[in-house]
Parts: structure tokens; sequence; C-alpha cells
């Protein structure tokens, strides 16, 4: 490969992550170590499955599936460059309770399982919050880091000791105010 071939090669990788943060209007910002402990401490100990709405490169759905083997991880990503790396990593780890799956959370007929983490974006979370309605049953778990859900009343909002971020913590059926 030539200079120019390789720096075309990264102009496109690079574009193609621009193109789709500006879409999805959420830029591919990884959870690291200290704050994906953080979350994970309020996984409740009887989950069975969780979902990582927008899992990027799936630092937050490894560390959870290292965590606890006792249960299954899916990474949802659209983006296709994170995704492949996420799916990378993945294949690299072989953790027999973590998949990544490509798509747009709000488009899957999937149900999201015991517990949804997420680290998005402010302008999305009504979407969140929108197809957890139609999807989650009740008594399932919603840890959001940093964004609240719009119109949901959290039963816990704790300020990260990892970063100035906060942790919103929703259970679906007492998550609306009354
Ligand atoms: C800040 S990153 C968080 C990554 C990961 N959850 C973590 O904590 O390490 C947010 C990711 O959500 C993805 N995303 C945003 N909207 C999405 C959608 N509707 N469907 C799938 N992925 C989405 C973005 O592409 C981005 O990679």
């Amino acid at each position: 490969m030539t200079d120019l071939s390789v720096l075309v090669f990264v102009m496109i990788i690079l574009a193609l992550i621009a193109v789709y943060a500006i879409r999805l209007r959420s830029v591919p910002m990884p959870t690291m170590r200290a704050a994906s402990d953080e979350i994970i401490a309020y996984i409740p100990a009887e989950t069975k499955t969780v979902t990582d709405f927008g899992s990027g490169w799936g630092d937050l759905a490894l560390a959870i599936a290292r965590a606890r083997p006792d249960l299954q991880v899916t990474g949802i990503e659209l983006s296709p460059i994170p995704f492949a790396v996420s799916r990378m990593r993945a294949v690299l780890a072989a953790l027999p309770n973590l998949e990544f799956i490509r798509g747009d959370f709000r488009k899957m007929d999937r149900d999201p399982g015991d517990v949804v983490v997420c680290f998005l974006d402010p302008r999305v979370m009504v979407d969140v919050g929108d197809v957890l309605s139609q999807r989650m049953g009740k008594g399932s778990i919603v840890i959001s880091r940093a964004f609240a859900i719009p119109g949901w009343q959290a039963f816990g909002e704790v300020p990260m000791t990892s970063g100035s971020d906060r942790l919103y913590l929703y259970r679906f059926g007492s998550h609306k105010p009354g």
C-alpha cells in the first residue's frame, strides 16, 4: 500500500465514523473500566439478560460480560466501524455470554431483557423512553449514564465517583410519576 492509499483509507474510516455520529446524534465515546464497574454494581443479582443500547466499541458490554458470566449480554450498535471493532474484540475475548448485533435499537423488534444500559446523548433519550415503553417488561431496570429519560421518574440518581456524570436508575412499571 502506498502512503496515499493508507491516507485515503484512514480518511474513509474517519468519515464513516463522523457520518454515523452526526446521523445518530451520538459520538462513540467508550465507558472506561472504573465507570463500567460503577454501572455493573447496579445490575441486580437475579438479572439474566442485559442489553447495551448503542454499544460503541464494545467496552461496557465486554466489561459486563466479563464481570457477570452468569448473564447474557447483547450490545446493539448501528455505526459500522465501532460495531466491527466490537465484534473483533468479542471474538478475541471468546466470551460465550456476549454478542454484538448491528442495528438501530429504535427499530429492532426485540425484547431488551431484564436490564438495559445506555450512554447516549440527551437528544435521543426521548426515543429510548419510547422504545422501552413498547418493549420492556414490568420490573425491568434501566441504567442510563449521564442522561435522564424525559418524563420518567428515576428511583435513583447517583453521582459517579469515576467522573462528573450521574447514573439514572429506572424500574419499568414504576417509572412514571404518580
Ligand atoms: C457514547 S457511545 C457508548 C458506547 C458504549 N455503550 C459504552 O458505554 O462503552 C454511544 C453509541 O451509541 C450508538 N448509537 C446511538 N444511537 C443508536 C441507535 N439508534 N442504534 C444503535 N446504536 C446507536 C452510537 O453509534 C455510539 O457508538
